[in-house]
């Protein structure tokens, strides 16, 4: 009876591991040694971004610099197009703190990318008020013209893609971000646009909503609230002395 029992719980759990797809949410954060992420590769900031680390530093107490370990981590990444161990060890010695620190910070947040990236980092929301718009529409739109999967980058190293969590635009979804510009209010069709644009070296100049040519986020139907181009002077409300 009771391996009748095991036996009809394996085929459930077959059954389920056939039907599941498996979904790499991102690029898994292990450092492995490769030949252009390795200790020896040296790593430094320009004379730009030394200065833009100074003026980073000087908002913590000298006791604290430390604080600023995400901004110091997000200049090396943008200077080398990737957070490696060479830009995570120079940042903690940068701020005098163990490498090991450093590292939990950069293999925490997803922002940080471990591995060298295509000239455009695709992210594509897929959670659920995404996925109920039809994100999984986009993601297939992406894989089908690029060829690739998530985690994956282009043979010409110009997209990498990414499945992600919540961008905090669920109000325009589904929506994706190119590096740092967001693209919402999308179909397949206008998504295969934007890449083909970034394809023959465009500007996107469409930021933000890009069908429905809503400003933000109000309804589609327009603006309900704050409809007077002024904002309120909030003295009228307050006391004078305030
Ligand atoms: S669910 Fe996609 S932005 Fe929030």
């Amino acid at each position: 009876m009771f391996s009748k029992f095991i036996n009809r719980s394996k085929s459930i759990l077959l059954k389920k591991q056939c039907l599941t797809s498996y979904r790499y949410s991102s690029i898994i954060s292990v450092h492995r040694d490769t030949k252009e992420d390795n200790q020896n590769m040296p790593f430094e900031f320009d004379s730009e971004n030394k200065k833009r680390a100074e003026e980073i530093i000087k908002k913590y107490p000298p006791q604290y610099k430390k604080g600023a370990v995400m901004p110091l981590l997000d200049l090396g990444q943008r200077q080398l197009g990737f957070t490696s161990i060479s830009v995570m060890n120079y940042v903690a010695k940068y701020l005098d703190m163990p490498p090991m620190r450093v590292y939990e910070v950069a293999t925490f947040y997803t922002m940080y990318n471990r591995h060298p990236m295509g000239k455009y980092n695709l992210q594509v929301c897929t959670t659920t008020p995404c996925q109920l718009c039809g994100s999984d529409g986009i993601m297939k739109a992406i894989t089908d013209y690029l060829k690739i999967k998530p985690g994956q980058t282009t043979k010409d190293k110009l997209f990498t893609l990414q499945e992600v969590e919540c961008l905090g635009a669920c109000v325009n979804a589904p929506m994706i971000a190119i590096n740092d510009d967001y693209h919402e209010d999308l179909t397949a069709e206008a998504t295969v646009d934007l890449l083909k644009q970034l394809q023959e070296g465009k500007e996107l100049t469409s930021i933000g909503p890009v069908l429905n040519k809503r400003e933000s986020c109000e309804p589609f139907s327009g603006r309900k609230v704050l409809l007077n181009k002024e904002p309120t002077d909030i003295r009228k409300f307050t006391r004078s002395d305030l």
